[in-house]
């Protein structure tokens, strides 16, 4: 095929990484086992800092970005996968080292590619992409921590109107818990209840000043924030309990003390999405599959072209972006 296509490429200006839409074609691509023509990807917060050139993503120069990919098998040397294989990918190092889903073709390795669930089209396995898929993994690592079951306790999502929060919130209320959000935008109440919140807390009460200790309150809790925020919620958390933390939207720091930890046998535990094995990977989309209401998921969603980006990219670091965005790329 001699055909170009559009792709969002990030290249060295200056010594940094800037984003630009370029045409390109199939011998630009790496050289990896498996075509796939990419049907949709998304926008995570990762993504904006690297279109944006925010943050150092990109480890490499040029790349493709875009962290997440849904898409069709068009050729394969690997006997893993067939022309017409519908397939989902997320993390694996595109976007820093490897190139990603925002162009419409992409080459990958075989082993970085999961079979899309039968539940899901394209569209809505996009609408989950990387913060959905994480939001499940944070939900599995808590139940198998053993911290958290269906009617006993609260469960708080911080960051809760963002991609991880929206997704974490869905999911556990639709799995029966009792879910509690924090957001700092009042203004995104009736839209979390929707999703399944029975109550809030201002992100502001959560990012003050941490004492060691207080009030036993979660029995988990889905942390998208970091900073003060995670460690507040540690000190809140009740005994036995778990936080699972995967981000850091409110800063990387996290000025807490061992005191949960060693009185309350609390737990922190670290969810990376990007080199999760894939038997994770598999629980955590089969999670999705059994337990996501596809109607709440339509509700957290916005489609998007590939044009809108650069727009989206810096809209989703002001933290002004709500639930997840789909990017329609073929
Ligand atoms: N570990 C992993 O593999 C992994 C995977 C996916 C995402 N992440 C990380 O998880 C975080 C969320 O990702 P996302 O895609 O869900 O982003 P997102 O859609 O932008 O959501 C982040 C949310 O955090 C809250 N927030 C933003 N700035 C804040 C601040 N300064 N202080 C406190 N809260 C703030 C906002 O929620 P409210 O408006 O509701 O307050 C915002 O919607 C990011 O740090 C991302 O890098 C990590």
């Amino acid at each position: 095929m001699s055909e170009t296509f559009t792709a969002l490429m990030l290249e060295d200006v200056d010594g940094k990484p800037k984003a630009g839409f370029r045409e390109i074609s199939m011998s630009d691509l790496p050289d990896r086992d498996v075509l796939v023509e990419v049907a949709y990807s998304s926008l995570n917060y990762k993504d904006g800092l690297a279109v944006s050139g925010k943050g150092r993503i990109a480890r490499r120069l040029p790349m493709v970005a875009g962290i997440d990919i849904a898409g069709t098998v068009v050729e394969s040397r690997s006997p893993a996968w067939k022309p017409g294989d519908r397939v989902v990918a997320n993390g694996w190092g595109m976007s820093e080292t490897e190139w990603g889903g925002y162009a419409r073709f992409q080459r990958l390795k075989p082993e970085w590619l999961m079979r899309l669930p039968d539940a899901f089209t394209m569209q809505e396995a996009m609408a989950i992409g990387t913060a959905g898929y994480t939001a499940a993994l944070c939900v599995d690592a808590l139940e198998n921590w053993g911290a958290i079951q269906p009617g006993k306790g609260e469960v708080l999502v911080t960051g809760a109107a963002g991609g991880v929060g929206s997704t974490a919130v869905s999911l556990l209320s639709s799995k029966g818990y009792t879910v509690v959000a924090s957001t700092g935008r009042a203004e995104t109440h009736d839209y979390l209840r929707g999703l399944g919140a029975t109550s809030f807390i201002d992100r502001a009460e959560l990012s003050g000043e941490v004492k060691p200790l207080q009030k036993e309150r979660w029995s988990g809790a889905v942390d998208s924030v970091g900073s003060t925020t995670l460690a507040n919620v540690l000190a809140q958390t009740a005994y036995g309990g778990a936080v699972a933390a995967c981000g850091l939207a409110g800063g990387a720091n996290l000025p807490g003390t061992v005191m949960p930890h060693i009185l309350r046998s609390v737990g922190l535990i670290g969810v990376d999405s990007v080199f999760a094995p894939m038997a994770k990977r598999e629980k955590a989309w089969r999670t999705l599959a059994d337990h996501l209401d596809r109607e709440k998921l339509a509700a957290m969603t916005e489609v998007h072209k590939m044009r809108d980006l650069p727009a989206l990219a810096d809209s989703i670091l002001k933290g002004a972006v709500r639930g997840r965005v789909v990017i329609e790329i073929a």
